[in-house]
């Protein structure tokens, strides 16, 4: 994709100290957005501003504590004076295992972080600003919110409730707001270190284009979906997994080859 232009417009981007939250920082800048990216940790969230190249605010913020986002919010609009695009990045996984070994500290927890957070900011931004002036809203869900996968049955129920309160969301803001979801697959984070450190070698030979996913080819997406490029899509979940979710594409390639 090209740069989509974004100049003039001001984003926040949640759980952007790193991984796939900072690329989208990056990519939001590099079109010309001002940026304001969170992380739990002042420190980290001024290291993530200072790795982006343009205008960008670190906030330090917990992404599931009400008075965090409204002030996360006044701040924004206090020093760039618009939020035009939401991007609810935050996610978390503290319930890695089987469904019935969890408990309700874990449930808890994970449901906050995952889908209370992207509520939570995204009345926060309506309310404040994105109802008299219009936005764009994107939620970071994932392919397992499409799938099942061993040990991720909580964090994938997390996904799933959240692609479908993507779509109640684009219904209940239309026409002003834009509300989407994108899915991403096994993406080279610290928080998928599990499902790809020791493994990258044969999750890339089974993946149909060949390779796991970097921060930036999600990035790329979201910056397709704030911008006017994607201005009559709403309520839509954008799947960036290189083909993974189609499954096992060794077979197929032999298969073709021979
Ligand atoms: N990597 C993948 O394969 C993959 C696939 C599908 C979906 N996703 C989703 O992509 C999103 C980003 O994850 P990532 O892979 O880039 O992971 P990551 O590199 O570990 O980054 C996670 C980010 O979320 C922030 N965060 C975590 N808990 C938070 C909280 N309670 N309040 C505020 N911020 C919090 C972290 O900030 P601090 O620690 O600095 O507070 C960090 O910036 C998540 O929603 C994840 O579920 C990832």
């Amino acid at each position: 994709m090209t740069t989509a232009e974004l100049t003039g417009r001001t984003a926040i981007v949640t759980g952007a100290s790193r991984g796939i939250g900072l690329a989208i920082g990056q990519r939001l800048a590099q079109a010309g957005a001002n940026v304001v990216l969170t992380s739990r940790d002042q420190q980290s969230a001024d290291a993530a501003a200072a790795q982006v190249d343009g205008n960008a605010l670190g906030v330090a913020a917990h992404v599931a504590e009400d008075d965090a986002a409204q002030r996360c919010v006044d701040l924004t609009l206090e020093r760039f004076g618009s939020i035009d695009i939401l991007v609810n990045n935050a996610g978390t996984n503290p319930a890695f295992g089987p469904l019935i070994d969890q408990d309700h500290g874990r449930f808890a927890k994970i449901f906050d972080v995952n889908l209370w957070g992207p509520l939570l900011w995204t009345s926060c931004a309506v309310k404040s600003w994105m109802s008299e002036h219009g936005g764009a809203v994107v939620n970071t869900a994932s392919i397992g919110g499409m799938s099942s996968a061993p040990l991720m049955g909580m964090y994938n129920a997390t996904k799933a409730a959240l692609i479908h309160i993507t779509k109640q969301l684009a219904l209940e803001l239309s026409p002003g707001v834009r509300v989407n979801a994108i899915c991403p697959g096994v993406v080279r984070t610290k928080l998928a270190e599990v499902l790809w450190q020791e493994h990258e070698q044969a999750l890339s030979t089974t993946t149909p284009l060949g390779r796991i996913g970097e921060p930036v080819d999600v990035a790329d997406a979201v910056a397709f979906l704030v911008s006017d490029a994607a201005s009559w899509i709403t309520g839509q979940t954008l799947v960036i997994d290189g083909g993974q979710i189609l499954g096992d594409a060794t077979g197929f390639r032999a298969g073709h080859s021979g």
